[in-house]
């Protein structure tokens, strides 16, 4: 199976990384405006295929994404230091209107990825421009990563043993949803109280601001973040892939709240198979409502 990336800067090139490394298809495209930029990462991934699962790692101009299954939009600038993921949205959008009729004609077929903050409304501004294609986001399977991760490390758990969603936006107005976390089957609270482990509002605040801060704490250090988007996005990938319907949180255009969101998502080589409204709180249902609030005023500012 092929899978396309458009832009190769820092994501687009790790989840070419990602890909390779898992062995999750057999053929990766990497396009750039940059097309030395393109050309080098896909050289310098390539060389890892031979000591990795491995895949033919190419680049080229936009027609080369013919036969993609998946294309993953990552092209556009990224957060400086202090600056929102809404705060691109105008620039990046622009980008988007430019590249998204080469892309649909070259890949017709395939399930469109997109990575490019503000990803929520890029989503619903590539559903527009690709109508008829399946359009997914990255949404906040990273969040919902991160939060895992950060309940894993209190509960002395692997991550991939904690169960947790992160709702609506990527972004500032994202929601922690404790409702559907639980460590081994059991809820954190639980979980903690039979261990004796420390657990109080505070800890759980803490663990609400360091998912939502992580990507300004990583970008105050290293100016961007690669890695876990990078990976997060060769897991979707492989998931529409290998049409498992595994449930993501990702993000798509969702008719309920007028606007692209992440919810728990069935997924499969058609792209979003089911959507699941989790059994939320009135705090955590009212929250997601105005996630949705804001991105459909984001939405609605792109149109103005
Ligand atoms: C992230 O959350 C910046 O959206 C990117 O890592």
């Amino acid at each position: 199976m092929k899978v396309g990336i458009v832009g190769a800067g820092l994501v687009g090139a790790t989840a070419a990384y990602a890909l390779t490394l898992r062995g999750s298809c057999s053929e990766i495209v990497l396009t750039d405006v940059d097309g030395e930029r393109a050309r080098a990462e896909a050289q310098d991934v390539a060389h890892a295929a031979p000591v990795s699962h491995g895949a033919r790692v190419t680049s080229g101009d936009p027609d080369e994404l013919r036969g993609s299954a998946v294309v993953i939009v990552a092209a556009g600038a990224n957060q400086k230091p202090g600056e929102s993921r809404l705060d691109l949205l105008q620039k990046n959008a622009a980008i988007f209107r430019d590249l998204m009729g080469q892309v649909t004609a070259a890949a017709p077929g395939a399930t469109l990825l997109i990575a490019t903050n503000p990803v929520d409304v890029l989503t619903g501004l590539s559903a527009e421009l690709a109508p008829g294609q399946p359009v997914i986001g990255s949404g906040t399977v990273l969040d919902s990563a991160r939060f895992r991760h950060l309940v894993a490390a209190r509960a002395g758990v692997d991550a991939t043993h904690v169960h947790g969603y992160v709702l609506g936006e990527h972004g500032d107005s994202a929601v922690v949803a404790w409702s559907t976390a639980a460590v081994a089957g059991l809820p954190v609270a639980e979980f903690m109280a039979a261990r004796g482990l420390p657990w109080t509002p505070e800890i759980r605040a803490q663990i609400e601001a360091d998912t939502r801060g992580a990507a300004g704490q990583i970008i105050a250090g290293k100016r961007a973040t690669y890695y876990g988007i990078g990976a997060a996005l060769a897991r979707i990938a492989e998931r529409i892939l290998d049409d498992r319907r595994a449930v993501l949180t990702v993000s798509a255009p969702t008719p309920e709240f007028g606007t692209s969101l992440s919810l728990p998502r069935v997924l499969g080589r058609a792209g979003v198979l089911d959507t699941i409204v989790p059994a939320l709180t009135e705090e955590e249902r009212a929250a997601l409502g105005r996630s949705a609030g804001i991105l459909r005023e984001a939405a609605a500012a792109l149109n103005a």
